[in-house]
C-alpha cells in the first residue's frame, strides 16, 4: 500500500468570494444574490464584512504561503466585474483579481479560479436569474472577460460552484424555493453556461484546464428491499449523475430524465445546445465532498421528515421518490451531518470508473465552534481527525488505481457558513469575529494549521 502521496500532489485550500470578501458595496462592486438574501435566521452574520479577504488578502496569502500549499481555490464576485452582470466592466474589479493572482505567484502559489460560487448578480436575478436564458449569455460573456483578463497567469479553472446542492437546497443557499420546472430549466442553464465555459477556456487559453465542481455523495440504500434500491438510484441521478453526465458525456441521463417526465417537467431545449453538448467537455473532476446520504423509498401517505439529516434534507422531503434515512453505522459532527471517510474513498472509485477523468477534491472539511483561548491558541484536535481520516481514505483510493490529482479543504481560512454565521468554522487560520460583534478580524494559526503544513511538507502525517 502507498503510504505517502506524490510529490507533485496538489495539496491545497479553497474559500469562496462571498463568504469571505465582505467590502460588499467596495470599488463598485454591484449587489448579488448573497446579498440580498432573506434570511432564517437574523442574529448570524451576514456577508456585508465576512472576514474581510477582499482588503487583507496580501496578509492572508502570506499565511498560505506559510502554510505550504501549492494551490488556493477561490472564486471571484461576478457583481464585482459587472455590478450589473453584464453592460460596462467595473476596471476596479477586474484590477483587484488582478493583484490577487500576482500575490499568489509571487508567493508560489497556483490559483484555480471558480467563476461562480454562489454569487449571481441580483440585476440578473431581478431578470428572471437561471430561469432567463439570457443569464447564459451573461454568463458567457462574463466567463470570455475572465479567460481573456487572466488566462496569461491562470491555467486552472472550475465553472460554477455545486449547481447540484445550489437547486436541491435553494431556500437554505438562496432564501428563496424554486419551483420544480423552473428548478430543471434553471438546471439546463447552468450546464448550457458551464459548456460554454468548457468551449472557451479551450479556445482562449493555451494549455487552459476546466472542470466542473458539484457536490458528489455516495448514496445508499436504506436496505436491500429492492424499493429502497430504486429510491437511491433515482436520489442518486438527480442529485449527482445529472450534472456529471451531462458535463463529461454530453447526455441527459436517463433515470433522470425519467424522474423529470413523472414531475412533468419539459424543458425548453435550444437547437445549438445539442451540438454544443457533444462537443465541449472537461480536462478534470472537480469535487466537493462532506457526507453522505442514505434513502428509502418513501411510503407516499408517510411521514417525510423522519431521519432527515444531511446537506440535502429538504429535497429529500420534498418529493415522493426517496426519503432520508439516518444511517445506524455512521456518527455525525455536530451540525448532524454524517462522517464517512470510507464512503469518500468508495465515492471517489465510483466517480473515477464512470468517467475516467483526473479529480480534484476541491471541499472537504469539518464545521465547529472553534475556541481561541486566552493564551492565543486555538486547539481543534476534532478537525484533525477528521482531515486526517479522510486523507488517508484518499491515499487508499490512489492505491486502488484513482488518479486524484491533488486535495483542497475546505476552508482555508474561516469564513461565514452558508447559513449557519461564523459559529460554525471550517478554517485552518481563525478569524477573531463571532456574529454578533465584527471585533478587529485577527487572524490567528489553529493546530490544524500546524498539522496540515507538517503533512505537506512530509507527504504523510506522523504518528
Ligand atoms: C459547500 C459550499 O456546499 O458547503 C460552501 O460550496 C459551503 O460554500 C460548504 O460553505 C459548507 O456548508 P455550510 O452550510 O456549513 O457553510
Amino acid at each position: 500500500m502507498t503510504s505517502k502521496f506524490p510529490t507533485d500532489f496538489l495539496w491545497g485550500a479553497s474559500i469562496s468570494a462571498h463568504q469571505t470578501e465582505g467590502a460588499y458595496l467596495a470599488d463598485g462592486k454591484g449587489l448579488s444574490v448573497q446579498d440580498t438574501r432573506p434570511r432564517d435566521n437574523n442574529e448570524i452574520a451576514d456577508f456585508t464584512v465576512a472576514v474581510d479577504h477582499y482588503h487583507r488578502y496580501k496578509e492572508d496569502i502570506a499565511l498560505l504561503a506559510e502554510l505550504g500549499i501549492k494551490v488556493f481555490r477561490f472564486s471571484i464576485a461576478w457583481s464585482r466585474i459587472y455590478p450589473e452582470g453584464r453592460g460596462s466592466v467595473n476596471q476596479k474589479g477586474l484590477d483587484h483579481y488582478s493583484a490577487v493572482i500576482d500575490e499568489l505567484l509571487k508567493q508560489g502559489i497556483q490559483p484555480f479560479i471558480t467563476l461562480n460560487h454562489f454569487d449571481l448578480p441580483q440585476a440578473l436575478e431581478d431578470q428572471g436569474g437561471w430561469t432567463n436564458r439570457s443569464t447564459v449569455e451573461a454568463f458567457e460573456i462574463y466567463a470570455k472577460t475572465l479567460f481573456n483578463a487572466y488566462g496569461d497567469r491562470v491555467t486552472h479553472w472550475l465553472t460554477i460552484n455545486e449547481p447540484n446542492i445550489m437547486l436541491l437546497v435553494d431556500r437554505k443557499i438562496l432564501g428563496k424555493t424554486i419551483p420544480l420546472p423552473e428548478k430543471y430549466q434553471q438546471f439546463h442553464h447552468l450546464m448550457i453556461a458551464e459548456k460554454l465555459a468548457f468551449k472557451h477556456c479551450h479556445e482562449l487559453i493555451p494549455n487552459g484546464k476546466i472542470g466542473p465542481v458539484p457536490n458528489i455523495s455516495l448514496v445508499y440504500a436504506a436496505t436491500s428491499k429492492p424499493e429502497d434500491n430504486q429510491a437511491a438510484l433515482y436520489f442518486n441521478s438527480v442529485r449527482n449523475w445529472a450534472y456529471l453526465d451531462f458535463a463529461c458525456f454530453g447526455r441527459y441521463n436517463t433515470v433522470f430524465q425519467d424522474y423529470l417526465n413523472q414531475n412533468g417537467v419539459k424543458i425548453a431545449v435550444l437547437p445549438e445546445d445539442q451540438a454544443l453538448m457533444a462537443s465541449a467537455f472537461p480536462d478534470f473532476i472537480a469535487m466537493n465532498f462532506y457526507t453522505t446520504v442514505t434513502v428509502e423509498q418513501p411510503a407516499m401517505d408517510g411521514d417525510m421528515t423522519n431521519g432527515i439529516s444531511d446537506q440535502q434534507s429538504e429535497d429529500i422531503m420534498e418529493r415522493g421518490f426517496y426519503k432520508g434515512f439516518t444511517n445506524p453505522y455512521l456518527k455525525k459532527n455536530a451540525f448532524n451531518w454524517t462522517i464517512d471517510p470510507l464512503g469518500l474513498k468508495t465515492t471517489l472509485q465510483t466517480l473515477y470508473d464512470r468517467y475516467h477523468l483526473p479529480i480534484l477534491i476541491t471541499e472537504n472539511g469539518l464545521g465547529a465552534e472553534d475556541h481561541l483561548e486566552e493564551n492565543g491558541a486555538v486547539h481543534d484536535p476534532y478537525r484533525i481527525d477528521y482531515l486526517q481520516q479522510h486523507i488517508q481514505q484518499c491515499l487508499a483510493a490512489i492505491d486502488s488505481g484513482v488518479e486524484l490529482i491533488g486535495y483542497s479543504p475546505w476552508s482555508a481560512i474561516d469564513l461565514i457558513s452558508v447559513h449557519e454565521g461564523i459559529k460554525k468554522r471550517y478554517g485552518f487560520i481563525y478569524v477573531d469575529r463571532n456574529d454578533a460583534d465584527e471585533k478587529e478580524q485577527k487572524r490567528v494559526k489553529k493546530d490544524s494549521f500546524y498539522w496540515y503544513q507538517k503533512l505537506i511538507e512530509n507527504g504523510h502525517w506522523e504518528g
